[in-house]
């Protein structure tokens, strides 16, 4: 990821938080289920704190997109604990399709080909950390 990657996701990231989490959850969610409707029995019934949980997350590593070896050890933990969930590797790229489309609704304009790219880049490198640490290949 280049540095003007880093800076774009940065400053989507911001523009894209000021929205109702309720709303963006809604959407995150129900695209994720229509793209998958068999991952719906594995998430609680209320999704929004769920999606605050997500949200927080992705506050994390966006903000050490950087120098995310810094955070190794909590991206490594959470992957593991998502085998717990009963999540697999192939589940991954669902959810990235999931989010990018919640993050082009919900960026609107803002969301160019240069923005899409950095995300794509940023989904790919911390899925394929997760996938790694904890099926130990990706
Ligand atoms: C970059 C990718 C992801 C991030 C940042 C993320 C983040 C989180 C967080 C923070 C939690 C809260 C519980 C905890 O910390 O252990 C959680 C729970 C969960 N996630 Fe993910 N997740 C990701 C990918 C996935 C994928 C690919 C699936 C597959 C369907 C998934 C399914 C779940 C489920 C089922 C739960 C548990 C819900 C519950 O029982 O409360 N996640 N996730």
């Amino acid at each position: 990821m280049t540095e003007k990657q880093v800076q774009l996701i940065k400053h989507s990231w911001k523009l894209f938080r000021s929205i109702d989490p309720a709303l963006i959850g809604d959407v995150f969610y129900g695209k994720l289920f229509q793209l998958m409707p068999s991952l719906k029995p594995m998430f609680p019934d209320s999704m929004t704190e769920q999606y605050i949980k997500i949200v927080d997350t992705l506050s994390l590593v966006v903000a050490r997109l950087d120098k995310l070896d810094e955070i190794n050890q909590e991206i490594t933990q959470l992957a593991v604990r998502h085998v717990q969930y009963g999540v697999k590797p192939a589940h991954y790229a669902v959810v990235g399709q999931a989010l990018l489309w919640t993050l082009e609704k919900g960026l609107g304009n803002d969301w160019t080909p240069e923005v899409a790219e950095a995300w794509l880049r940023c989904y790919e490198k911390l899925s394929n950390t997760m996938i790694l640490a904890a099926y130990g290949t990706s």
